[in-house]
């Protein structure tokens, strides 16, 4: 089925594709050859899509949500945009308070995951290096026919909703809200998205492992720094997390 959306508010293409390797790789083609700022690539099938921290990302064809925007708009604060952008999006589909975000840029009900979020950064060629960013976005919309496999510990938005939604509505609702918060922040500065990212972060307050180097660090997460990192308080001191894992300690792999 092809989607039908084909521009963001009259502003950047989205280009739909029935199947590619990633729509992060072919954004990042279409960036290098100088595709404007909310470009967007659509597929209905990845085979070779991928997440954060080097792992596979599965797209279930039909039912997820799998695209990629390029961003030329410098923030420091991108993975907790998107992710409000995202949250807020989906607070349109789903009933009050079922959906949380998880540090940096998880989208999870209860304990398991409905989205997440890949973002790369490139520059077009050596002659060119103004950096421009392409943020991938993975959404388990609907269910699929078989079940999702108990290992990757996620849900679909149609089992929270109880219904089945339309994804085509649900890409808009978030490029709209993307392209509404870059242009706050750019206004306003970041204070309004930081505030909506705090409200809604599960991670913070909580007793929390960060998986990072060789060994795992325990504390609570207190804070975000103005980049954006989760500040720990460990026995050790503040140590602050720019990558890696998060694990709540309450959750039980
Ligand atoms: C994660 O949670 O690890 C991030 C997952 C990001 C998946 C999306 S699907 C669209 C885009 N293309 C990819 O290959 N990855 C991202």
């Amino acid at each position: 089925m092809a989607f039908v959306v084909s521009k963001i508010q009259n502003k950047a293409d989205i280009i739909y594709l029935p199947e590619t390797t990633s729509t992060n790789d072919v954004a990042a083609k279409l960036g290098k050859e100088s595709a404007p700022h909310l470009t967007t690539v659509i597929a209905d099938k990845q085979t070779a899509g991928r997440g954060r921290l080097g792992r596979l990302w599965y797209t279930f064809p039909e039912c997820a949500l799998a695209f990629s925007i390029i961003i030329r708009q410098e923030t420091t604060i991108l993975p907790l945009l998107v992710s409000v952008a995202i949250h807020k999006a989906l607070a349109a589909f789903t009933p009050t308070g079922s959906l949380a975000i998880k540090w940096p840029n998880d989208i999870i009900a209860g304990t398991k995951k409905v989205a997440g979020v890949l973002i790369e950064s490139y520059i077009a060629n050596p002659q060119n290096t103004k950096r421009f960013y392409i943020v991938g976005i993975g959404i388990n919309v609907n269910q699929p026919s078989e079940p999702l496999p108990p290992e990757i510990n996620a849900t679909t938005l149609e089992t929270i909703a109880s219904k089945k939604l339309e994804r085509e509505a649900i890409l808009q609702e978030i490029l709209i809200e993307l392209d509404k918060n870059l242009d706050h922040c750019l206004q306003k500065g970041d204070g309004a998205v930081l505030d909506y990212y705090q409200a809604h972060c599960m991670t913070l307050g909580c007793n929390v492992t960060w998986l990072d180097g060789e060994k795992p660090i325990v504390g609570k997460a207190i804070s975000l720094t103005e980049e954006g990192n989760l500040l720990l308080e460990t026995d050790q001191g503040l140590v602050t997390c720019s990558t890696g894992d998060i694990i709540p300690q309450q959750e039980v792999y």
